[in-house]
């Protein structure tokens, strides 16, 4: 008996995405009505300047988080194909991230912002570099976590840099509303003042201050729901659907030059804007367009306006106020 066919099943957008992007093809995303998502594979230096929003100066949002040259191996384990992250002299490593930061600068919108996530080492390199070339800084945040390697020798590591400039102060996209969060003055003091404000501000709420902790902001690793195996590296959720929502629009275009396991481009996707990403190992990229497809972990509008106080309440709560945490930065982040 001849074999039946069996009718070729259609291809699922998870099944696409196994696949990722090659050398000479991006990876394309466009579910229905939804704003494209875009992957494409290699040196960033070599695919910005051939990226056409790149070319015509249409990027609104930047936001890169570059290798630090500290030996990581970037999931050479995986594949063999990695970026070799420890054969760079500090004067290599800086005209490779002068090289990249001039590229995005070009890619940029004068309402555009570019966003650095960078340690000690190297953000003061990174700034002055940025203010010769004309940008403006508009915070210079830090993301705090628990969990950094201990040591004996000198204060354990556990920040990171957020560096935010814009082209045009006043001309830069800036939106507060969605990454407002409750005040200290509502959730430790419960003070009237915060709930009659003449500021133009909703009751009890303020814009962040630069540093950034908080539930889910540890570092993605041990049992965080976030973490995607094999990826030491991955930013929490929560981080880029701040940057994202408050300095780019639905329909905007985000760039991240260095993709890694794929988190601004999932938020980015999540939250509307058309994504376009770099990544040099072909597993890294492969495992960002999965979950790009997926969607986020968290439920990113659930996530948002959390008390950062470090206090418990300190009175009695008056009649009706919303009381925040308590707690500051939480690791666990399950
Ligand atoms: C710090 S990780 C990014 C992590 C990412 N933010 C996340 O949440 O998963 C840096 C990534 O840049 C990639 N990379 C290094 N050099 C690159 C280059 N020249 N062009 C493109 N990607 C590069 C590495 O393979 C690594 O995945």
């Amino acid at each position: 008996m001849a074999p039946t066919k069996t009718p070729a099943k259609k291809k699922s957008a998870s099944a696409r995405a196994a696949r990722g992007p090659t050398k000479s093809s991006p990876w394309v995303h466009k579910p229905r009505g939804k704003a494209e998502a875009r992957v494409y594979l290699g040196d960033c230096r070599d695919i910005l300047p051939t990226i056409p929003e790149v070319k015509k100066g249409q990027v609104d949002l930047v936001f890169a988080d570059p290798p630090f040259n500290w030996a990581r191996d970037y999931d050479r384990h995986q594949t063999g194909q990695t970026w070799d992250d420890k054969s760079m002299s500090a004067s290599e490593y800086l005209a490779f991230t002068h090289a990249w930061l001039d590229l995005c600068i070009g890619a940029i919108k004068p309402s555009g912002s570019l966003w650095v996530n960078i340690p000690d080492t190297w953000a003061a390199e990174i700034v002055v570099h940025l203010k010769a070339r004309g940008l403006t800084m508009v915070n210079w945040c830090v993301w705090h976590y628990r969990f950094g390697q201990n040591t004996r020798g000198k204060f354990i590591n556990s920040k990171l840099h957020a560096l935010y400039f814009c082209k045009d102060p006043a001309l830069k996209t800036w939106n507060p509303d969605p990454v407002l969060e409750i005040s200290d003055r509502r959730s430790i003091y419960f003070d009237a003042r915060t709930e009659d404000k003449r500021d133009g501000m909703p009751a009890g709420l303020r814009v962040p201050m630069d540093v950034w902790y908080g539930r889910y902001w540890g570092r993605v690793q041990g049992n965080n729901k976030e973490r995607r195996h094999g990826h030491d590296n991955q930013l929490p959720e929560v981080y880029l659907d701040r940057v994202i929502s408050c300095s780019s629009n639905p329909g905007d275009v985000v760039l991240d030059p260095f993709l890694g396991s794929g988190t601004t481009g999932v938020v980015a996707h999540a939250l509307g804007r058309r994504f376009i990403g770099c990544e040099y190992s072909k597993a890294n990229a492969t495992h960002a367009c999965e979950r790009i497809t997926l969607g986020p972990i968290r439920d990113l509008e659930a996530m948002r306006g959390d008390s950062t106080a470090i206090h418990g309440p300190r009175r009695k709560s008056a009649r009706g106020a919303r009381t925040g945490g308590g707690a500051a930065s939480s690791s666990a982040d399950a």
